[in-house]
């Protein structure tokens, strides 16, 4: 029954199929579609028009909060339906398509879509796709588990197509806080001054005129699928809460800590994990994605209160989350993504920024979406917004890759996406290695002693001690400074 989910009566007769919906599309047009980390994205309208991509020559621009699920992105970009992506995304498919060059990928701070939009920096927004659990009696979209830069493509579409998904229970109608930062120049500070905060509307406001369809689905968002914590993330998240005791310890912060953001994957939400039975208490989180280990957080009773902008779980954390919806609404807020990882807020609510890098050099700089310097991974995410702008900015990965073949530290990356000016902690599972007040010849024998894998470390030793014989302020043998990358190409492994 979608009746009574639609609750302006002369929006009825826009009902119609996803394939009638489809039809609104033109080739070369520029896209909006719902979703961010497999969380709210639009579930009908990607395989609609796949199958006209199929059949007819369709290429879009489509842009979204991030990734998408329902192996939506993969099969967009085997259609062929694809010409432009961005900010982000995750699935292998599209990941081959962007290497192999046939999508165009712009890899963005996921804080600065939504001002590329509002300053006419991207292409105007053709159509906007936006899953929904309601509209509203003023036609006002309730957004479902995420809210991303829906209501960015919800304003400035000139075509809305609204995807009313009965799966989504009616109770998540509270949980939204949506609020869009005004015009420049002379625009007012965001006043939001705790996690917690709701400073705007529980729906994303719309001009209905412009609402063109609306499609009618039943699917839930696809699952998470990060792994269980195993010994090395378990290792990592230990140093993580040794370091955080010692930050109380020395004053610079209570038991409460700072608001936590904490990035996508296996070994941040392994991190998260570990502060179950940990000595904080009444922490908040200020991130941009809640996986299972944020609600674990919040039912231990530590965590009180999490501000994201979508919250992704596995299939019995999504039962019990639907289940006790009451309680967790209370206790969470989903915002739009830029204001979610705002650096105005990041900064000043000093969040302790936790993100995950494929590698790290010796002086710190950190590469988190190229593998081996060229092929994209995922994309930067938010993890510069929180980076950069953040009281603490830690970086974790394990020390290895692909059974040892690949050390995570290395002489120098091969892409930089979170430079050393941006990088206070790093931790792999042998240890953690605070680069605070530290100069770049004196980070690096302490990234090598507590961080490389033992493998590695004579060959990382030698390195840094040939470098300082050529001098300089961050010491480098620039002949040899990507040699690991291509001894692994040629290889299989970084050792020499
Ligand atoms: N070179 C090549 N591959 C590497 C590597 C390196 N230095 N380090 C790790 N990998 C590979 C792993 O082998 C693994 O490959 P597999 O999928 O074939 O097994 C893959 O990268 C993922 O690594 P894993 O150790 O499982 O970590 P993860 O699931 O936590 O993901 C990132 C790590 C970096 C890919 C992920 O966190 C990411 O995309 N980050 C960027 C976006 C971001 O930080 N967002 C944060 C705000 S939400």
């Amino acid at each position: 029954m979608y009746q009574d989910r639609i609750r302006r009566p002369a929006l009825m007769d826009k009902v119609m199929s996803a394939q009638q919906a489809a039809l609104l599309f033109k080739d070369g047009m520029t896209v909006g579609m719902s979703g961010f980390t497999r969380a709210g994205d639009a579930k009908a309208m990607p395989l609609a028009l796949v199958e006209r991509a199929r059949h007819e020559p369709l290429r879009l621009t489509l842009i979204t909060g991030a990734s998408l699920g329902n192996d939506s992105d993969g099969l967009m970009a085997e259609a062929g339906l694809l010409a432009r992506r961005l900010p982000f995304q995750a699935d292998a498919a599209l990941r081959r398509k962007i290497n192999a060059g046939e999508v165009m990928f712009i890899d963005q701070h996921l804080s600065e879509t939504a001002e590329q939009l509002r300053s006419h920096s991207l292409a105007p927004i053709d159509i906007a796709v936006i899953e929904a659990t309601a509209i509203t009696e003023d036609g006002f979209l309730v957004p479902t588990m995420s809210v991303g830069n829906s209501a960015n493509f919800a304003q400035q579409a000139r075509q809305i197509i609204i995807e009313i998904n009965l799966s989504a229970p009616l109770a998540l109608e509270g949980l939204h806080d949506i609020f869009i930062p005004g015009e420049r120049p002379g625009r007012a500070p965001i006043p939001l001054v705790s996690p917690e905060q709701r400073i705007g509307t529980t729906a994303i406001a719309i001009d209905p005129a412009r609402i063109a369809a609306i499609v009618i689905t039943d699917s839930p968002d696809s699952p998470s699928n990060v792994l269980p914590p195993d010994s090395e993330t378990e290792a990592i998240a230990s140093h993580v809460i040794a370091f955080l005791e010692s930050e109380v310890s020395a004053g610079r912060m209570t038991p409460a800590l700072l608001p936590l953001q904490a990035g996508i994957g296996t070994i941040a939400n392994a991190v998260l994990h570990g502060l179950i039975g940990s000595p904080f208490s009444n922490m908040t989180m200020f991130s941009e994605v809640l996986q299972d280990s944020a609600i674990e957080l919040l039912d231990s009773g530590q965590l009180i209160q999490a501000s994201a902008s979508s919250i992704t779980l596995s299939p019995t954390m999504h039962e019990k989350f639907m289940r006790d919806i009451d309680s967790y609404r209370a206790k969470i807020v989903l915002r739009p993504q830029e204001i979610s990882n705002h650096p105005e807020i990041v900064r000043r609510l000093g969040v302790i920024a936790l993100n995950t890098a494929l590698e790290c050099d010796i002086y710190g700089n950190v590469n988190s979406t190229h593998v081996g310097g060229t092929h994209m991974m995922n994309g930067i995410g938010g993890s510069g917004d929180f980076a950069r702008n953040g009281q603490l900015s830690l970086f974790v990965s394990k020390s290895v890759a692909k059974a040892g073949g690949i050390s995570s530290v290395v002489p120098m990356v091969a892409h930089v996406d979170h430079t050393e000016h941006d990088v206070d902690v790093l931790v792999t599972e042998w240890g953690l290695a605070d680069l605070r007040g530290l100069a770049p010849r004196e980070r690096a024998p302490l990234i090598i002693e507590r961080c490389a894998h033992p493998d590695y470390r004579t060959q990382l030793r030698a390195y840094f001690e040939q470098a300082c014989l050529r001098g300089g302020q961050t010491p480098h043998v620039l002949e040899a400074a990507l040699s690991w990358h291509v001894r692994y190409r040629d290889g299989q492994s970084m050792l020499s």
